[in-house]
């Protein structure tokens, strides 16, 4: 039985700020992932720049200047499709021009050019954790609703410029972990106190949902043939309770409830009622008006984009403390983790698939599912990581399952097909990729590019449609 659709989109992502490098070429300018510091452990973000400071991004692969044959060992795998995102300040560089950078413009001009060449449909996130610095200096991102009015404009230039070859877009990635990790708001400052933190991070998101249904209302006029999606992190719900104690049943749910806020705004355009409970507890009152209710009721998202890397468990009394991989709980003794502490379990994406199908019934795309792992160099000069085959396989199995049992799930993207910085943690030496890149964690390194045993695994399933899983 053909499991997999005979259209399913196969391929990979990235973002922008950690593949491209090239961060002051052609006319851009700093972004908020330029702040990020040294890769050794958890990654530091400094306010500005600092002479002698090392930042990961400033170079990161030089995709910029390596994209074309990127995206060629990339098609040697059979990619269909191919997710990144526009970096906003190659376009804009401090986000308020009154004209676009024509370089920046041009750059992914050529990208999506090779893309369609090459025989992959570009996927694009809009805002991939890169907002423009000078956004965050002066208003503070997305606690501040002076974003809104620039992200549309950013959003105006890039449909009109693009909207004949990108067909698929997200308007933020993983706009859910903005209680987890402060660059999802592009909000360095956020208080401690825990109830004014609720009160920015649900402005913020509040800001990005108004930004997000004016990207729809702005999409059906400008390329009314695209699809418009959401893209949020579901490892946040993948949430299991740490026993059968009903303090810790409930626990997860609620916990899980804090990704269903995003997804129910946008998807079926409006708030949930616990909400309110949420706010009301945490002495908050959101600034949101008639307007943008009626806004977002009106400009529901079609498709939700979701990345999903691990699962872990609630434990009564919690906090609520996480990272790029979604919401950290108690160790799972059922479970084997990574070497960064990532609990792998493919069972909770075939889970997440089905909550979303009976949830929203809209189709879904598994934008971002991988395995970070430390590669060393055999002998034979080759890269032999089984784990990573392994993990692939093993979560695409799980994947076939979810659509057998209904779930509309239209495209996989790994992430990370080509070794990138990673987000959460600065460092080049948690990879990703099917293919290797010479670099270490303090910026050594020839930048050379070669397959991993994995690259072979990946191009198998992708040539079989799924069928030799
Ligand atoms: C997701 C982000 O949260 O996780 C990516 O969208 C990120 O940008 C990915 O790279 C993996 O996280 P990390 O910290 O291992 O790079």
């Amino acid at each position: 039985m053909t499991v997999f659709p005979t259209d399913f989109l196969w391929g990979g992502a990235i973002a922008a700020n950690q593949a491209e490098g090239a961060w002051q070429t052609d006319g851009k300018g700093p972004s908020i992932a330029d702040v990020t510091t040294h890769g050794i452990g958890k990654s530091e973000h400094d306010k500005a720049v600092v002479s002698g400071h090392y930042y990961p991004n400033h170079e990161a692969i030089d995709f910029y200047h390596r994209y074309q044959t990127d995206l060629t060992l990339m098609a040697g795998m059979g990619f269909n499709c191919f997710r990144t995102s526009i970096a906003w300040s190659r376009i804009y560089p401090t986000g308020e021009e009154d004209t676009p950078n024509e370089a920046g413009l041009a750059y992914y001009d050529r990208l999506f050019a090779k893309m369609h060449e090459l025989g992959m449909t570009p996927i694009v996130t809009i805002s991939h954790y890169e907002t423009p610095l000078a956004l965050h200096d002066k208003y503070g991102g997305w606690t501040s609703k002076k974003l809104i009015p620039l992200y549309e404009k950013f959003c105006r230039t890039i449909f009109t410029r693009y909207g004949h070859v990108v067909p698929y877009w997200m308007t933020f990635n993983e706009m859910n972990n903005t209680h987890t990790i402060w660059y999802a708001a592009a909000a360095i400052d956020l208080a401690d106190d825990p109830d004014e933190r609720v009160r920015q991070t649900f402005q913020a998101e509040h800001n990005m949902y108004v930004a997000n249904a004016k990207a729809v209302q702005l999409a059906k006029t400008l390329m009314p043939h695209a699809h418009m999606g959401i893209m949020l992190s579901l490892s946040q719900a993948a949430v299991y309770p740490a026993t059968c104690a009903p303090a810790n049943v409930f626990g997860a749910m609620q916990m899980q409830r804090r990704t269903w806020v995003s997804a129910d705004v946008q998807l079926k355009g409006h708030y949930p009622a616990f909400v309110a409970r949420i706010l009301r507890d945490h002495h908050v009152t959101l600034d949101v008006t008639d307007d943008e209710l009626a806004l977002i009721a009106e400009n529901t998202s079609e498709f939700l984009g979701f990345s999903y890397y691990r699962s872990s468990t609630y434990k009564a009394g919690m906090g609520l403390y996480g990272d790029t991989g979604g919401v950290k709980g108690a160790p799972n003794p059922y479970l084997e983790a990574t070497d960064w502490g990532w609990q792998i379990d493919p069972l909770g994406l075939r889970w997440m698939c089905n909550l979303v199908q009976d949830r929203y019934s809209c189709p879904m795309m598994v934008v971002e599912n991988g395995l970070g792992m430390k590669d060393t160099v055999a002998p034979d000069g080759r890269i032999h990581d089984p784990a990573r085959s392994d993990y692939l396989i093993k979560h695409l199995q799980a994947l076939g399952e979810a659509i057998k049992d209904g779930c509309n799930v239209i495209g996989y993207t790994w992430w990370g097909p080509i070794d990138i910085v990673s987000a959460g943690d600065g460092q080049m030496s948690k990879r990703y990729g099917f293919i290797y890149v010479d670099k270490d964690d303090t910026g050594n390194g020839t930048l050379a590019r070669s397959k991993k045993d994995s690259f072979d695994t990946y191009q198998h399933i992708i040539e079989t449609n799924g069928e030799c899983l």
